[in-house]
């Protein structure tokens, strides 16, 4: 199957009820490991890259192995989509390499670190959108700015300090036209979210829940959701790795998410944990391997594990047939025709 528009996997998941996991990919294993899961629990699938995977794989070598798991599983819907876009150029190399998905992070200026103005988020955001969508590219929104910094990436803080004015996203999504649109509401990047299990002081799901009221018609999207499970950081810790006690995002909360309006929810420091620790685990116990696949394949194996649990979670396993992949060419049509067009004052129409 071809990689599919990350817009007709959303609009699917909205009609089903159910979210879909966007999962970060560095290398050949990550993207083995994302099939293995979703083969095996039959689920649609988002595979993301950051400009910082896409740096470390080199473009090509990474954009390759994604066309081969298509190729390979002509069963499974499958989109590619730029994690954090940091500008107009970023987003059009993605697209030209064959993205079918974008995300244009315009919460924070060109450098990832600094918050921007409302305007500049509009203006830059609507520019990629102009240009994906005459493409038939997806394009995700941020609005408000999230907590922590990955790779680099994120205007650090807690995540409290940024969350999104419902006000502001309905405009913003209006102004923009995006597909998905991502919240502040309190997570943050990393394995460092929470200093105990969060409680509505610091994860704000009422103030998405009310962000969905107003914008009922558009895709939600979840940043920072990994949920840092206790059994992963023990594995690590207990091979001789250094994590301090910490906390993220509980399950049962993104599954509320997903109750309103939530339809991708990104997932990255689950799996890094989970495949440390089982590296850890062969190199602790068995100090005298070196042969890399003696701990890829447990890592890789741990990765898929993790994924499946989620696709499981959030509902998107079993879903991997329910639809034929529109082709980019149709979903470019449906963007110039307006059939597309998300912008609250038509959806509510
Ligand atoms: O944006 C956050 C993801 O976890 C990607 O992280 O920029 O370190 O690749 P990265
Ligand atoms: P985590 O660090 O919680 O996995 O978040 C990943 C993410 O939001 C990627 O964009
Ligand atoms: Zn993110």
């Amino acid at each position: 199957m071809p990689l599919v528009s990350m817009r007709q996997l959303l609009d699917e998941a909205a009609k089903g009820g159910y979210g879909v996991g966007a999962f970060n990919v560095n290398d050949m294993e990550q993207i083995q490991a994302i099939m293995m899961a979703a083969k095996q629990t039959k689920s649609p699938v988002i595979v993301q890259a950051s400009r910082g995977a896409r740096a470390f794989a080199e473009d090509l070598y990474l954009f390759k192995l994604i066309q081969a798991a298509a190729e390979l599983n002509p069963d499974i819907p499958i989109a590619m989509h730029q994690d954090h876009g940091n500008s107009f150029e970023t987003c059009k190399s993605a697209i030209a390499l064959g993205y079918t998905s974008v995300m244009m992070d315009g919460s924070l200026l060109e450098d990832g670190k600094t918050p921007s103005t409302f305007e500049q988020n509009v203006d830059v955001t609507r520019r990629v959108v102009d240009y994906a969508h005459e493409r038939g590219v997806t394009v995700e929104g941020e609005i408000g700015v999230l907590g922590g910094i990955e790779d680099g990436h994120g205007a650090g803080g807690t995540g409290l300090e940024h969350v999104t004015d419902p006000d502001q996203a309905v405009e913003f999504a209006e102004r923009t036209g995006v597909d998905a649109l991502a919240i502040a509401i309190g997570t943050s990047h990393g394995a460092y979210k929470f200093s105990k299990k969060p409680d509505g002081s610091v994860l704000k799901m009422d103030l998405l829940i009310k962000i969905h009221g107003r914008l009922p018609h558009t895709h939600l999207v979840m940043h920072g959701s990994s949920s840092v499970p206790k059994d992963l950081q023990d594995v690590i810790n207990e091979y001789g790795g250094k994590l301090k006690p910490t906390w993220g995002v509980p399950v049962e909360e993104i599954q509320l998410g997903i109750r309103n309006g939530v339809r991708k929810v990104n997932v990255d420091t689950d799996n890094r944990l989970a495949m440390t620790g089982a590296i850890r685990k062969v190199l602790w116990t068995q100090p005298e391997k070196f042969d890399p696949r003696d701990y890829m394949k447990p890592a890789r194996e741990a990765m898929a594990n993790v994924v499946a649990q989620r696709m499981t979670q959030f509902g998107q396993a079993g879903h991997a047939g329910d639809y034929a992949p529109i082709p980019i060419t149709e979903i470019a049509k449906g963007y110039a025709n307006g059939s597309l067009d998300t912008r609250p004052s038509l959806a509510a129409k």
